[in-house]
């Protein structure tokens, strides 16, 4: 039954500090590393099955604060099939030419950096714990101990980014040449400090969107933008793992706040700290409709500057219509079989994508 299941995520939920931003599962408790690395192994050992996988995932959280033993220990569960994809997110703070060469030697072979911007006040501004110089320190480091595959998170729409700014931050991005990028509007969570203090001199949605379309002017000349936030170099430095989600492919993700795709079930683990070290292997399982199964396939699949096939969808006369319809407008594109956003569509995708999910 696990045979198809080749693609794991780890959820390591440490930070020194968070940034203002982000509301993702992570929490200043590193003293915890030890007895939580034992929860996850706890946790992958009453799931997996030995079967070879195709990607590991160490996400966070700052997966990169771990020690290295621990990063090792999890590698060490799994079988991997030929050519495994091994990811771990880093943040440059504090990262150590050694740091780097071990991650490496123990089997990392990608690395997702948590850049965000290059200039120092803006980083200030956002809470991030680095400074530029800790960004080209680490990518220097990265370059030399061979890791050929590193991917940098940038995010637009930062307080006080103006466009001059962006465009230095592209530029800067372009001069470091790294195989992969990934590129985030600024979004004000719920749970954030900015949203409890909204942060002044930001981007509104219009200037968002020009600060996009400008971004992908300028990527698209040596970069495949192959997903809507995601440019590589080419098809071998598309990122494997994010791929099987946005393919709706099976996945198990483990640990705090890690959640899985199992033959159309979902689930979540819990967000809380100490539920989820008195019980690491509870889960509840939410199974989709065959509704909600077609309105993800969608959803996600446009993401993709592959698109979807047409004809799986053209049966449903509701789907049939808002794809003629946004065809129509020039939102849209069928070429061949597949239907695809145009440049047009992709600036406003959010409108459009969301229009698939009530339909
Ligand atoms: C889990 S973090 C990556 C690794 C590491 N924790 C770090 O920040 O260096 C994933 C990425 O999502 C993006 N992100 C997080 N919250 C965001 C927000 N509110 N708006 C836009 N992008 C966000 C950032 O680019 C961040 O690097
Ligand atoms: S953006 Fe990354 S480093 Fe900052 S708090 Fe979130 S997970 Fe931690």
């Amino acid at each position: 039954m696990q045979d198809n299941i080749n693609f794991i995520y780890l959820h390591i939920p440490f930070c020194l500090k968070k940034c203002n931003y982000c509301a993702f599962c992570s929490y200043p408790l590193l003293n915890y590393e030890n007895i939580y690395i034992d929860k996850l192994e706890e946790e992958i050992n009453h799931f997996y099955q030995n079967n070879p996988i195709e990607t590991l995932y160490f996400g966070g959280g700052t997966p990169s604060l771990l020690n290295i033993k621990n990063i090792e220990r999890l590698i060490n569960k799994f079988n991997f099939k030929k050519n495994p994809e091994i990811t771990l997110e880093m943040n440059p703070f504090n990262i150590s030419k050694e740091k780097v060469k071990n991650l490496k030697n123990i089997g990392i072979n990608r690395i997702s950096l948590g850049v965000q911007s290059f200039n120092d006040d803006i980083l200030k501004a956002i809470g991030r714990n680095h400074s530029k110089k800790d960004i080209f320190n680490t990518i220097d480091y990265l370059n030399k101990a061979g890791f050929e595959n590193f991917s940098i998170d940038l995010i637009y729409g930062l307080p006080n980014q103006d466009i001059n700014n962006w465009k230095n931050t592209l530029n800067t991005a372009l001069l470091l040449n790294p195989k992969h990028i990934s590129l985030y509007g600024l979004k004000i969570e719920k749970g954030t400090y900015f949203y409890k203090n909204p942060p002044k001199n930001i981007a509104d949605n219009d200037i968002q969107a020009f600060m996009y379309e400008l971004a992908m002017e300028k990527l698209s000349e040596s970069y495949s933008h192959y997903e809507f936030a995601a440019f590589a170099k080419d098809e071998n430095y598309f990122s494997r793992h994010n791929l099987c989600y946005w393919k709706r492919k099976n996945y198990f993700g483990f640990g705090l706040s890690a959640s899985g795709f199992i033959e159309n079930k979902r689930y979540t683990n819990t967000f809380n700290f100490k539920k989820y070290l008195e019980k690491p292997t509870k889960k509840d399982y939410t199974i989709l409709s065959k509704c909600q199964e077609i309105e993800e396939e969608i959803f996600l699949g446009l993401r993709l500057a592959d698109g979807i096939e047409f004809e799986k969808y053209e049966k449903n006369k509701d789907f049939k219509a808002k794809f003629e319809k946004y065809i129509s407008l020039g939102f849209m594109e069928k070429i061949e079989n597949k239907i695809k956003l145009t440049k047009k569509g992709i600036l406003v995708s959010n409108e459009i994508l969301c229009d698939f999910i009530e339909a």
